[in-house]
């Protein structure tokens, strides 16, 4: 089958990555295949990430992006490769053992709100496998001080927030652990425009402010290299352009594949 992605030619070698991210690395993946049972869906794939940088991971829908995050965290099957947080080994750690040792958080796509449940009730959920609870409490004191959209709806139901609302929750309830790199898989699905923009700020300031790493997946390529210090074009479980984001979004291949240019 001819594929229309082959005019993106092949994976920039671990060299080129390390110049988009120079200093201060914060995670690194080196020659990872991973995949799910059998299947290898990630074929010797490198990654850097420096802290308080974003990378945002745009390409095809089953290019394998959620398989890399799935990865980080400790879902998928990991045939060969190494995964480093400040140059330790993490590969094979369990997710509870990534958040509560190393600071990963991973953020699910979608309906991962609790609609009974009160907005605190959800928030605190965040903090259920932190070994000392007051620091969740006072985690999550600080973020309705924070956010106020949060705060005015705390003892309501979560179900009367709006769409962006409820990933101003999701990602805050990530927050409630301290992690200091976040997987953020499609922020932008099934929001209204005005609310897209309102949770890129969000994460915005999260890198900005409070210096932490974020790995992105965005279906909204625009958006998400907008938003993106670097970024990553995924094709058949491997990186075939990296780049800075403002270069990739004026690249022309990437422009007439993923920007509709
Ligand atoms: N839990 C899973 N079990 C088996 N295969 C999966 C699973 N999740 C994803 N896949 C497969 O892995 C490939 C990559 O999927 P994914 O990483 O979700 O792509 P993307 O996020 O780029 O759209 C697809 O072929 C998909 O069908
Ligand atoms: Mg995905």
């Amino acid at each position: 089958m001819a594929n229309q992605y082959e005019v993106l030619g092949k994976a920039p070698g671990s060299e080129e990555l390390k110049k988009l991210s120079p200093k201060d690395v914060h995670l690194t993946i080196r020659g990872l295949s991973a995949g799910y049972g059998k299947m290898e869906i990630l074929h010797n794939f490198d990654l850097t990430v420096s802290r308080a940088q974003s990378l945002c991971l745009i390409g095809p829908n089953g290019a394998g992006k959620s398989t890399i995050l799935h990865s980080i965290y400790g879902f998928t099957n990991i045939f060969s490769g190494k995964i480093e947080i400040d140059g330790k080994e993490i590969t094979n750690l369990t997710p509870a053992e990534k958040l509560q040792s190393v600071g990963i958080a991973y953020i699910l796509q979608d309906n991962s709100v609790f609609p009974d449940m009160t907005v605190e009730e959800n928030l605190l959920m965040g903090g259920f496998i932190k070994e000392k609870q007051d620091e969740a409490y006072e985690e999550a004191e600080r973020i309705f001080k924070k956010y106020e959209r949060l705060r005015n709806r705390r003892s309501q139901p979560a179900k009367v927030l709006s769409g962006g609302e409820r990933r101003l929750l999701e990602i805050s309830r990530a927050l409630v652990m301290k992690p200091s790199i976040l997987l953020v898989d499609e922020p932008s699905i099934g929001l209204e425009p005005r609310y897209i923009d309102m949770v890129f700020e969000i994460l915005n300031d999260l890198q900005k402010n409070e210096k932490k790493t974020i790995i992105m997946v965005e279906q909204n390529a625009k958006k998400g290299l907008e938003f993106a210090d670097i970024g990553y074009v995924l094709v058949s479980g491997q990186t075939a352009i990296a780049g800075k984001g403002d270069d990739l979004l004026k690249n022309p291949d990437v422009g007439r594949l993923f920007l509709g240019g």
